[in-house]
């Protein structure tokens, strides 16, 4: 049993392989969270130590106890105004008009199996003994009843997080805030690591610790934003790749986001996250549930790597539905930088015919087939083809790319209209906008309410319609701009508040569906780039397009960063042209593709336009690949510094190493290197090794060395000299010692 109550010391017990989560119901029922680590088999209440600090109210019926307040105990799910003066996790207001909740137990109920969350994307059991449990509190006032789901995966040691909020009274009220959870650490010192960026620059990891008073990660801009990613590591200040605490927390949400962290008066961090509140207001009628999105948690003592090893399989194994977890993926060739809007039917063809010499499998149309898109003006909406550019339509097209040997890949953006488009004429009643005032546009674009369920509805039939009528083997579900102007026209003015989330749902629903009905279709996600690169796309997209920045330098950093949280099997990486057209740098193309290879490969490039000598080179990359794939999908990744990373299989008899240097200096001090997740007591050999990217080519390094050799003694590379210079060592384990 993972989960288990003592009814005499009124202690919950959550257990996975390598932690231990403990709440107790306080003396007047209020739910209190006593710890969350490294296993320990006592009850840990006695840490709990009442004091009276002043200025921190009591409960009334403990009134006698100065000591004991909600504003310096921690809680498992904080509230406003009751007192406790830190972060809510809900925040309401009755019709009466009075605000804040003050929760006690109910009563409990433990399950086998995992729950599920009605309409909202969230983990799954392998049917290998994940447990639910599901605590009732509740607020006699305001009638409300907070049900707080657990789901406690041991072997993973994840648990994941969600609440259900009902209005069991008489009246209607409105949720301010309803946060998925709340994480209170009332001892150590911790430090925020979040990952922030912007279009073609996401995930740039930071780390500080943190201060008195409140830091909040977030993005209220609908999508869960290139500016702040929503998963977030709270560390301790020792804390590094391989030793020290660290939790992570991780929402499954794509919208709008909030995690708000805060150091107290008395030292105590407390963490509460969820859907973002800009806004947000969401009424509920007497007898409404409000089901709030899905959070995964994990602790590690055993540092960063760790923790982002039980990320990685999780959101692979635990998440992400799709039969391509774990099928292998298509080497695809994308039209977008090599053609962008300019092309026609015998360039796409020419592109394809390229890709299949080269060796890829699947031919990506990109931006531009559709409607009157010959510009990023128009067209949005119109998903019927652009017979200008493709006579005859889809289906010749997929035919010649079929008949080539390649599959074919179709690009999207559904959930936006151009106003010139024939969808807007029709219904311009369907884009969000505010009555009477202009909306913000955003790439000539406007944001189509999805929170409507006959808009939902059109975009799921527009596209389904597309994959059953034509032989289209994945779709790139772009979207380019964040919502603004949140007003939909059919929602009554006091549940205005709901929209965005409700737009949440909406996508989530045509999702559903999409992936139900045609499981074999790969979904790539993407949102100019990275900009909804969350676990909420991922159970649906088992890929995301990382960045629209494809340069393999600044790749280093995105991907780096994106590692933290995500698998590569996440990571859609491709090889584009030099010079770079996002940042102008030129970059030898073996090293594009060694940095590319860090993800799912594909190529983005006009094949007419690649020498002889560059077309061997890709053919070789692609080989090299098919090999190396199998590990960079389902193997451990290992971080050797910012710019160095490894692969090791699970059986951790092969590992694909990749070293670059960023900035070769002269005289350079010896490039040395400890390799990470092999077997001390294997012995491995370098099945292959290339260096690319380098002005003068070294020789390979060849021998046979013992696990403990290259995990502690490390390996010394030659002085690299290039842009971007860098090798690439496949090793084999040849026995056990
Ligand atoms: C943004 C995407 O990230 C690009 O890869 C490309 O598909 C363009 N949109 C097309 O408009």
């Amino acid at each position: 049993m993972s989960i288990s109550y003592d009814a005499e010391s009124r202690v919950f017990r959550l257990e996975t392989q390598n932690t231990t989560y403990q709440m107790q119901i306080g003396p007047v029922g209020h739910l209190l969270h006593l710890y969350y680590g490294r296993p320990v088999p006592d009850a840990l209440d006695y840490r709990l130590l009442p004091r009276d600090c002043g200025f921190s109210p009591n409960p009334y019926d403990l009134r006698e106890h100065r000591g004991w307040s909600l504003d310096t105990l921690p809680q498992e799910y904080s509230s406003a105004d009751n007192g406790d003066f830190r972060c809510p996790s809900i925040d309401l207001r009755t019709a009466s008009g009075f605000r804040g909740t003050d929760l006690r137990y109910a009563g409990h109920e433990i399950q086998k199996g995992k729950y599920t969350l009605e309409g909202l994307p969230s983990a799954f059991d392998r049917e290998d003994g994940c447990e639910t449990l599901s605590i009732t509190l509740k607020d006699e006032a305001a009638g409300v009843a907070v049900e707080l789901l657990y789901g406690v995966f041991p072997r993973q040691n994840v648990i994941t997080r969600a609440a259900r909020i009902t209005n069991g009274g008489v009246e209607a009220l409105w949720l301010n805030r309803a946060a998925s959870a709340c994480l209170d650490l009332p001892f150590g010192s911790w430090e925020l690591m979040h990952f922030h960026g912007r279009h073609c620059m996401e995930r740039q990891p930071e780390r500080a610790p943190l201060i008195h008073g409140v830091q909040t990660i977030s993005s209220s801009r609908g999508a869960s934003s290139h500016q702040h990613n929503p998963f977030v590591i709270l560390c301790a200040p020792e804390t590094t790749e391989d030793t020290g605490s660290c939790f992570g927390v991780m929402p499954v949400y794509s919208g709008g986001h909030f995690t708000d962290v805060e150091l107290d008066q008395s030292g105590a961090v407390r963490l509460v996250t969820g859907i973002s509140d800009a806004g947000f207001s969401w009424k509920l009628d007497p007898g409404e549930t409000f089901t709030t999105p899905e959070v995964l948690f994990t602790y590690t003592h055993q540092g960063l790597t760790h923790l982002s090893h039980t990320f990685h399989r999780f959101l692979r194994q635990n998440l992400c539905r799709s039969k391509f977890a774990s099928a292998a993926r298509p080497v695809l060739i994308n039209s977008w930088e090599a053609a962008y809007f300019d092309f026609d039917a015998d360039l796409i063809l020419t592109i394809a015919e390229g890709a299949k010499e080269l060796g890829a499998d699947l031919l990506v149309l990109d931006d531009g087939w559709f409607g009157r898109r010959n510009h990023d003006k128009a067209g949005l909406g119109d998903w019927y083809v652009n017979e200008e550019k493709l006579p005859g339509g889809l289906e010749p097209l997929i035919r010649k790319v079929n008949d080539l040997g390649l599959q074919f890949g179709l690009w999207v953006e559904p959930e936006m209209v151009n106003e010139d488009s024939d969808l807007y004429r029709a219904h311009p009643d369907w884009a969000l906008r505010v009555p009477g005032r202009k909306p913000a546009v955003s790439r000539d674009q406007l944001v189509l309410d999805l929170s409507r369920p006959e808009v939902a509805d059109w975009i799921y039939e527009t596209i389904a319609s597309l994959l059953r009528d034509y032989h289209i083997q994945y779709i790139k579900w772009d979207m380019n701009r964040h919502l603004s102007d949140v007003f939909s026209r059919d929602i009554p003015a006091d549940r205005q508040g709901e929209v965005s989330h409700r737009w949440v749902l909406g996508l989530y629903s045509i999702l559903e569906r999409l992936t139900t009905e045609f499981p074999d279709v790969l979904l790539e996600g993407c949102a100019g780039g990275g900009g909804r690169f969350d676990a909420g796309m991922l159970a649906y997209c088992p890929q995301i397009w990382c960045s629209d920045n494809t340069d393999a330098y600044s790749r280093l950093a995105i991907q780096h960063g994106t590692s933290y949280g995500y698998p590569a099997s996440a990571v859609g990486a491709h090889v584009s042209a030099s010079p770079n057209h996002q940042t102008g740098r030129r970059t030898p193309l073996g090293s594009r593709g060694a940095v590319a290879m860090a993800g799912m490969l594909g190529y983005e490039l006009d094949p007419g336009k690649l020498t002889e000598e560059e077309r061997l080179e890709i053919r070789q990359q692609i080989r090299d690949y098919r090999e190396f794939a199998p590990l960079v999908q389902l193997g451990d990744h290992y971080r050797l510094g910012e710019n160095a990373w490894m692969f090791v299989s699970e059986k951790r008899d092969r590992a694909l190493v990749t070293v670059t240097v960023p900035a070769p200096e002269g005289n350079p001090r010896p490039l040395h290197i400890r390799l990470k997740g092999l077997n001390p007591e294997g012995r491995y050999q370098i099945r292959r090794m290339t260096y690319f990217g380098c002005a003068l080519q070294p020789e390979p390094l060849q021998g046979t060395w013992s696990g403990a050799a290259l995990l502690y003694g490390g390996l010394t590379l030659p002085q690299l000299f290039g842009d971007l210079p860098g090798a690439q060592l496949l090793l084999e384990q040849t026995e056990a010692l």
